[in-house]
């Protein structure tokens, strides 16, 4: 298992480009499943979750090949079976979005129950409601999910708000099921998250017809088919905001993230400003100095265009730098604070109660051994090492890994010092076993990937 050996203090200074989206290119693969012609995705990051969603579309009989310009040709031409093992599935929540292309394109889909993780409860009603509402058949059987529609879907209305907010996996999945419909399809209280109306565009390349990606209501007119297309998959919201983070917790520096989308960063744009600090923007960059002083700044997480859940622990972190206290409060996963414990480690003064994290600062953060938990919360982790006096070591990166594409190489390339160490701890020896086998299966997955993962 690896970690992550972080040297703080130093300064970030530079300009770092950023990948494509996780979140999009994800149901952008699902979405091959939908064609039998080649689906070519330009900018796909490389990253565990791609080549976990290659394992399961490999499964079904996909072919995927991530060219080393970082082109993903997927070629759902020879599919064999539309059922996906539970011993992929189970490692990624978003595999479940080859439920709705599978059912779509063949009349039938068996996948895995995708389970909880450890962000906290993850339903998924709301991905079922709207293939009900599509005319399928959907039953539980030994724990998969088995949707059947054997005289094809037919187009209908649905409302995906759920209690917490829309659900962005559920909008996909119940729009790439749509794409094939007979009749109109309308979906109330959809997702409004740039990655549903990235894969729309996709979609809409493909041949689709929808109108209305990105707002509230979603209306897809089915077609008999769909062709294959190529597609540019958006920059990374989340990794742009990350970076940005890490430069206004900087001490001293001035970050560029170039290649992004501003527009998309509105709620976090918007709580910096509130908080003192200034950063230049143009149509695809921002950038901050480090160093600047900070007011204590609360938020509160919700659905796009609000503050990205995704980003609450990296605000977190930022705060313990803040003057004053900060109040974070979580609205759509109230149990995403597991790395709060760890932030204590480091120094920082946090109160929890419930979904309400209360950071008091500023605090001078000293490097301690503290353990990843989950993507995003590994990521405030590495913020937080940035800024602590001496080393910290972060351990069980690999979850890091997930999400952020070579995310070291880019930290150095700013200045930071961030060494990747095999982890020989005993006490991570499972986990060791299950890295080595997540290396090989990688290898797997990618027969033509360029690069292997030592
Ligand atoms: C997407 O997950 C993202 N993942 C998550 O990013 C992100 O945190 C989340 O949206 C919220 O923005 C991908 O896009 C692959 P949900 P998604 O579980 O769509 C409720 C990351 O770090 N809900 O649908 O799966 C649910 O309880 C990951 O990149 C239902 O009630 O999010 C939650 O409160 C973590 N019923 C809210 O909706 C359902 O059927 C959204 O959660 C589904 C969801």
């Amino acid at each position: 298992m690896d970690r992550f050996v972080v040297e703080g203090g130093h300064p970030l200074d530079g300009a770092v480009s950023i990948s494509g989206a996780k979140n999009a290119v994800l149901p952008l693969m699902a979405a091959s499943l939908l064609t039998s012609e080649e689906l070519r995705i330009c900018h796909a990051p490389r990253l565990r979750d791609v080549m976990q969603m290659g394992r399961v579309l490999a499964a079904l009989g996909v072919h995927a090949d991530h060219k080393p310009d970082g082109t993903l040709v997927l070629d759902a031409g020879g599919v064999s079976s539309v059922h996906a093992p539970y011993e992929e599935v189970r490692q990624m929540r978003g595999s479940f979005m080859v439920l709705g292309p599978l059912l779509a394109r063949f009349g039938e889909a068996r996948v895995p129950h995708p389970g909880g993780c450890v962000i906290g409860f993850r339903p998924i009603d709301l991905h079922l409601k709207g293939l009900l509402a599509l005319g399928a058949v959907v039953t539980e059987e030994h724990g998969d999910i088995v949707a059947r529609a054997p005289d094809g879907l037919q187009g209908g209305e649905v409302f995906l708000g759920g209690p917490m907010g829309s659900t962005v996996t559920g909008t996909i999945n119940v729009m790439l099921a749509a794409t094939l419909a007979r009749g109109e399809t309308v979906v109330e209280g959809a997702a409004c998250e740039p990655e549903v109306a990235d894969v729309a565009s996709c979609l809409i390349a493909m041949g689709a017809g929808i109108r209305g990606a990105g707002t509230p209501q979603l209306v897809i007119e089915g077609v008999e088919e769909l062709r294959g297309a190529t597609h540019t998959v958006l920059p990374d919201r989340i990794e742009a905001g990350t970076f940005l983070l890490a430069g206004v917790a900087s001490r001293g520096g001035r970050v560029t993230v170039q290649d992004c989308r501003p527009g998309d960063l509105i709620a976090l744009l918007d709580a910096l400003r509130q908080a003192g600090v200034q950063v230049e923007r143009t149509a695809d960059s921002l950038s901050v100095e480090g160093g600047q002083p900070m007011r204590a700044t609360d938020i509160a997480t919700h659905p796009h265009p609000g503050f990205p859940t995704d980003l609450q622990a990296q605000w977190l972190a930022v705060m313990t730098q803040a003057d004053g206290n900060a109040l974070v409060e979580e609205r759509i996963y109230p149990d995403r604070f597991n790395y709060l414990a760890e932030l204590a480690r480091l120094g920082a003064k946090i109160r929890r109660s419930g979904p309400r994290a209360l950071s008091m600062g500023p605090v001078r953060l000293s490097g301690a051994h503290i353990m990843a938990s989950d993507l995003r919360a590994s990521a405030s982790l590495v913020i937080a090492g940035l800024v602590a006096d001496g080393e910290t070591s972060i351990h069980r990166v690999y979850h890091i890994d997930r999400g952020y594409e070579r995310i070291e190489e880019k930290l150095c390339a700013l200045g930071g010092v961030v060494a990747r160490k095999r982890d020989s701890d005993p006490g991570d020896r499972e986990d060791v076993l299950e890295s080595a086998v997540q290396v090989e299966a990688d290898a797997e997955a990618f027969p033509t990937r360029h690069e292997v993962i030592t």
